[in-house]
């Protein structure tokens, strides 16, 4: 018989309510025959909500021009005085350093950057159904999946535009710092797809505790370094000064933007989270998942995400504080730490360094002080001393607030989850997942049927050695006193706020 054949779907068109409270979507398949289009339709239930390609942003959100306060200036560390772009040319491109200062609302993605976006998304935004029901709770749980990223998280929505701009800026290789390992990872598949080459400074615990993120990295082609190392100048003093240091993010910062600022030139710096430029690449996340969840005729009530530099929180934040900030939606933006790192909850608001070497320049940010070396829990990704000044800003301002937990009642979270919804999570998105859970048990008190949208920001496959320590019980609860409060706020640089 002579016929071609074209399934399709309209995507996340909303048909009402079936099941109990669980929503529907309608979706139709054809087959395409010479003597026109079969059509069937069949009523699914809305696990899935799929956003039609052909709708996924073509620009990323900007929040800096909506700030209802504009934000303090990054500081040169020896002037005080603003950097300027010429400050920051060693470290990154043209490009970057324009949107690191832009104040456009809307940036558009190069069609190269939206190209390698296709290879995943848009992702699902997923219905936590049966999550909702074995906590028997009235919310309704959404979370956006970016653990289908190739890379296994959110990192990769910044890798590529990073890769590309520095290529396009005539830029071969990057240098730059991981913890988790999942940084590490969407930047060595970015760098392959643009032919260059990528030097990682892994942070040491997570280099021992993760081998398998190490081999995946050096799969893309990239060289991986335990940090500190013996490679950088200042590398080989901590290490001579602190023999058995497990590294830290803050120093593995130090030593990939000494190499690169040590290359004459050939290479350039990439940075996983904190800064403006980043955030705005991830927001990708929040602008899909409010269509998709408009699709539906849905809007969150809170918007949930874990917290370590703050670009996944932004990304999956930032589109909905625009409706709060803007249009006055009265949405709970919650971002989670850990109490081992507890930078927003207990953190002071300060100028302080990005890195441990004082490389960076002063960031106005809540801060444990840029000498902090947290203690090594699981979650590599938050292990961070600071936090992105935008997340930082709009906490001071109240616009977002922030929770901490300890990461054994995150992995009690993060269990219950995959069994519910079949997909291990990261450690980091398990304090996402643990935050979404005491809201939602809120909620079974008070029988509100609260809408919560989180972002799952990767999934934790290669971090089967803490989910060995949590299963057999060797997992340690950290709580940072006050001692180690008081002992940053020695190490953060008297600096004017200005008022
Ligand atoms: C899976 C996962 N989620 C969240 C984070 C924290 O991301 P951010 O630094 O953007 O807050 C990380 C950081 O490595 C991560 O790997």
């Amino acid at each position: 018989m002579d016929y071609t054949t074209r399934h399709y779907c309209i995507y996340g068109e909303p048909v009402g309510h079936l099941h109990g409270r669980s929503a529907a979507v309608r979706m139709e398949s054809g087959c395409q025959t010479a003597g026109g289009t079969r059509r069937k339709v069949f009523v699914m239930n809305q696990y899935n909500i799929l956003l039609d390609p052909a709708r996924m942003p073509d620009a990323w959100y900007n929040i800096n021009p909506d700030m209802p306060v504009p934000m303090a200036p990054p500081l040169h560390p020896a002037t005080l005085q603003p950097v300027g772009p010429e400050d920051l040319a060693p470290i990154f491109p043209m490009p970057l350093i324009e949107q690191e200062v832009s104040m456009q609302q809307y940036v558009s993605i190069p069609g190269e950057v939206m190209d390698a976006y296709r290879l995943y998304r848009p992702t699902p935004l997923r219905r936590a159904l049966r999550f909702e029901k074995a906590l028997g709770t009235p919310a309704k749980i959404y979370y956006k999946n970016e653990s289908v990223s190739p890379s296994g998280s959110h990192k990769l929505n910044t890798a590529v535009a990073q890769a590309y701009f520095n290529k396009v800026s005539g830029i071969n290789g990057l240098t730059t710092e991981t913890g988790a390992g999942q940084w590490g990872t969407a930047l060595s598949i970015a760098c392959s797809m643009f032919n260059m080459s990528c030097d990682v400074y892994m942070v040491k615990v997570s280099f021992d505790q993760k081998p398998y993120r190490r081999s995946i990295m050096q799969t893309y082609g990239a060289n991986v370094f335990a940090s500190p190392t013996d490679r950088t100048d200042f590398g080989r003093r901590y290490r001579a000064e602190f023999p058995d240091t497990s590294g830290s993010l803050g120093i593995a910062i130090t030593e990939a933007v000494e190499a690169a600022v040590t290359s004459g030139g050939a290479l350039r710096y990439s940075l996983g989270s904190v800064l403006n430029h980043v955030l705005m690449h991830q927001t990708i996340i929040g602008q899909e998942a409010k269509l998709q969840l408009e699709s539906i005729g849905e809007y969150p009530d809170m918007v949930i995400g874990c917290c370590g530099g703050g670009s996944n929180y932004a990304g999956t934040a930032w589109p909905f504080a625009h409706d709060k900030i803007k249009q006055g939606k009265n949405i709970d933006l919650i971002a989670v730490e850990p109490t081992a790192c507890p930078t927003l909850t207990k953190g002071i608001y300060a100028y302080d360094f990005g890195d441990t070497g004082e490389m960076t320049p002063l960031l106005l940010q809540y801060t444990l002080g840029h000498k902090f070396v947290p203690p090594p829990l699981h979650s590599g990704g938050l292990r961070y001393h600071g936090v992105a000044a935008q997340v930082a800003h709009l906490t001071k301002l109240g616009v977002m607030r922030a929770v901490a937990y300890q990461q054994n009642t995150c992995f009690d979270a993060g269990v219950l989850f995959a069994r519910c919804e079949c997909i291990l999570p990261a450690p980091e998105s398990s304090h996402a997942i643990r935050a979404v859970m005491d809201e939602a048990l809120k909620c079974k008190e008070t029988g509100e049927a609260k809408t919560i949208l989180f972002n799952l920001s990767g999934h934790g496959h290669f971090d089967m050695s803490a989910y060995e320590a949590y299963f057999s019980k060797k997992l340690e609860d950290y709580e940072l006193d006050e001692e180690a409060i008081r002992k940053a706020e020695a190490d953060i640089p008297k600096v004017p706020i200005p008022q």
